[in-house]
């Protein structure tokens, strides 16, 4: 019998696809997806360390797989991959003895090799070496969605703001051949995917390799053209790399979504500095009102630490004044978490006391809430183009999707309309999602 796999996944989108990825590689060397973790031959734990919060859990979950396993008697291999297996490298087997593999953001191809390798000799195996190859072969990635992919542009990154901890986690930055891109879109299309989603620490930093004078909006243009391709996002772009260019090609490119999350971090010229973001206040409100010159209607969306060290009262207000004057659709917002080897935490004391972080983080919690419900307000009788991307769990006739403004929309319809563009008129609104009905002009 073949054996089982299971991937857990913690972190982010990168994160998520570099699990559909290592899920192909195991199907490929002969692994069949397991219904349980106790089913599971192989358990990878695919992993994240942007915050301690995050660390701990993986942590905590490993606890729970290794007391599993002793109580049923199994003694599966357990691989350890992605952020926390490259920071913490062979220090996983000596805190998690239950630990046989570790396998870094980088190697994540020799995971098959290293499993099996663990598997026949029953010694722990580590591969956290920085290779710098980010070709992956065309048609391996096991998809997990059916409407959306996943395509990675850019890996790694350069730009050590003082607060992250991916530059050390990732490694430096590496772009991916635009003919390589363009064939993955291609297939992702050719297999039913609408959506294309393009992912890079610094998505708009793109160059491509292999096409001189090629940047990210005119990589955004070739996508466009991709027979299939119905919608396209990116995440994440940094506010200094966002050209007059690109917000031309936002507005312009008919496949684009008009919508931009692009993090802000905080709303205080000062902490800016500090956190290494190398833009103002002042630069992030101007961007904002060339984005929405550029592109009418557009959306964004963004993410904000509060309690950064030295945040004062006056630069949380800068903040919390900032959203209000940007009017975001939705934000992303997080306490300041100290990681290991960044510039923060090697010449800044972690000094905003905890009930202050979360104090800051409630209120500005709460003000987010106040401008969504009144944004997604204005929605309530027009009619909104939907692309349907999820069958309710609990009601096969309730259907969702997304607003090109990246706003999630729920109403009734069958299930057969999973992958296409529907109509909806919007008839009631919350803070987190539309309701609506269908249309007549939806195609049956
Ligand atoms: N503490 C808190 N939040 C962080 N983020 C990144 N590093 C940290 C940290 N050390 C947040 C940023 C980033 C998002 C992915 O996670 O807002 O944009
Ligand atoms: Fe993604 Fe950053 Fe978490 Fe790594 S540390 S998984 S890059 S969010």
């Amino acid at each position: 019998m073949a054996k089982r796999y299971l991937i857990e996944t913690f972190g982010c989108q990168m994160n998520f696809h570099d699990s559909e990825r290592m899920a192909g590689l195991l199907e490929a060397a002969g692994f069949e997806l397991a219904g349980t973790s106790a089913e599971a031959d192989v358990i990878v734990l695919n992993t994240c360390t942007v915050r301690e919060r995050a660390e701990d859990k993986v942590y905590s979950r490993i606890g729970e797989l290794r007391h599993a396993a002793a109580a049923e008697g199994r003694q599966p291999v357990l691989a350890v991959t992605g952020c926390l297996a490259q920071q913490e490298g062979s220090v996983i087997f000596r805190k998690s003895p239950f630990v046989d593999v570790v396998v870094g953001t980088q190697a994540e191809k020799r995971l098959p090799m290293l499993v099996a390798e663990a598997g026949l000799t029953g010694s722990r195996q580590i591969d956290i070496n920085p290779y710098d190859d980010v070709s992956f072969p065309l048609g391996m990635t096991q998809r997990a969605d059916a409407v959306k992919a996943y395509v990675t542009i850019i890996e790694g990154c350069n730009d050590f703001c003082a607060f992250c901890v991916v530059p050390y986690t990732r490694g430096h930055e590496r772009m991916r051949p635009k003919a390589d891109i363009l064939a993955e879109v291609a297939e992702a299309a050719r297999t039913g995917r609408r959506e294309i989603q393009l992912l890079g620490q610094i998505v708009n930093h793109y160059q491509a390799p292999d096409d001189t004078g090629c940047d990210f909006a005119g990589l955004l243009a070739a996508v466009d053209q991709v027979p299939g391709v119905e919608r396209i996002r990116f995440a994440s772009p940094h506010p200094r790399h966002v050209t007059p260019r690109l917000i031309d090609a936002i507005g312009a490119l008919p496949h684009v979504c008009k919508h931009i999350h692009l993090p802000v971090q905080s709303g205080s010229t000062r902490v800016l500095a500090a956190m290494r973001r190398r833009h103002t206040r002042e630069e992030f409100l101007a961007l904002v009102q060339q984005l929405k010159a550029g592109v009418p209607g557009i959306q964004l969306s963004t993410d904000i630490i509060v309690g950064f060290p030295g945040e004062t009262d006056e630069d949380f207000a800068e903040t919390f004044s900032l959203v209000d004057a940007v009017g975001f659709h939705s934000i992303f917002s997080f306490k300041y978490s100290e990681r290991p080897n960044t510039l923060a935490a090697k010449r800044l004391a972690d000094d905003v006391p905890e009930d202050e972080k979360t104090r800051r983080l409630t209120a500005l919690q709460a003000r987010q809430t106040e401008i969504q419900q009144a944004l997604h307000g204005q929605a309530v009788g027009r009619e909104v183009e939907v692309l349907v991307d999820s069958i309710s769990r609990r009601r096969e006739t309730e259907l969702s999707g997304r607003t090109t403004g990246n706003t999630v929309v729920n109403f009734p319809g069958r299930p057969e309309l999973l992958g296409a563009l529907a109509q909806v008129r919007i008839e009631r609104a919350g803070a987190h999602s539309l309701w609506g009905r269908l249309t007549d002009t939806t195609p049956a």
